[in-house]
């Protein structure tokens, strides 16, 4: 693991918290208008900036809905979402997608790597569209794919990696643009305990090297081994503690 493409996590004031959200409430609409559910009703959560997260709660709870709130994936119905610092509920679409680009990576739990690039192609996508030029988008994604341990699978297809493998991958492409902030989830649900290990050993580094990490899991041995794990239960907190876990920033 190289540590210097992780080193400088864009931020905007040294003070803010890396997401803070106030009153969010998200609700679903049926064609006619009215209510089809409230997945998140009123929810507070503050995550300062190098927090590694779990996120739990039952099928239905609004794990995913909040993700992709926090991911600016999605925006919320009412309530006040600051993300590292700026109000996001102010920004247009395109300033938002903006943002996305540049302050979070997202691992989706089917990775999401399209099968006709290589894997250097892949990791390069998120480069594409800041109009970053081909030599440097390949030089930076060898750089995320090293942080990873996948600089030798450059030209490999996706086919051609193993499930880890590709989640890996999945990874370096969610790190290349330099994100603040990593979400990700449930990473490891689609993998063997061995290689679900060895992800979570890689989010455990990148969250030593300043990493925000917010990753919803339903494992508890995983959510153990986080700073913090947030429960939710129909669309509101349930419970918030310490995760006590491995995760703990190492001392500098
Ligand atoms: N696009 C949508 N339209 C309508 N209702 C939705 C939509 N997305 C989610 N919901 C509803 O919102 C609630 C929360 O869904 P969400 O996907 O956030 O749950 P989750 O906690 O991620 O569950 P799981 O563990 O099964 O992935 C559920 O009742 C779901 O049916
Ligand atoms: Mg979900």
């Amino acid at each position: 693991m190289t540590r210097s493409s992780l080193e400088t996590p864009r931020a905007n004031a040294a003070s803010a918290p890396a997401a803070s959200l106030t009153g969010i409430r998200k609700i679903y609409y049926k064609p006619d208008g009215s209510v089809l559910v409230e997945a998140l009703r009123g929810l507070d959560l503050v995550i300062p900036r190098g927090e590694y997260l779990a996120i739990m709660g039952a099928s239905g709870s609004g794990k995913s809905t909040l993700m992709n709130i926090l991911g600016c994936l999605d925006r919320p119905t009412e309530g006040r979402y600051e993300l590292d610092g700026a109000a996001v509920e102010s920004l247009g679409d395109d300033e938002l997608s903006k943002v996305r680009g540049q302050k979070i990576g997202f691992v989706f739990q089917a990775f999401n790597l399209i099968s006709e690039l290589s894997i250097a192609e892949n990791v390069e996508i998120p480069l594409l569209y800041q109009g970053i030029p081909a030599a440097e988008r390949r030089a930076r994604a060898i750089d995320s794919l090293r942080v990873v341990g996948l600089e030798n699978r450059t030209h490999h297809r996706p086919r051609e990696l193993s499930g880890g493998q590709q989640q890996r991958a999945a990874i370096a492409r969610a790190l290349v643009g330099k994100p603040a902030i990593l979400m990700a989830d449930e990473p490891t649900g689609n993998l063997d305990s061995h290689t679900g290990r060895a992800i979570l050993e890689t989010f455990e580094e990148l969250h030593a090297n300043g990493l925000t990490l917010i990753m919803v899991t339903h494992d508890d041995r995983i959510a153990d081994r986080c700073e913090r794990v947030v429960r939710l239960a129909d669309g509101l907190l349930e419970s918030d503690r310490d995760g006590g876990g491995r995760g703990k920033r190492r001392p500098a």
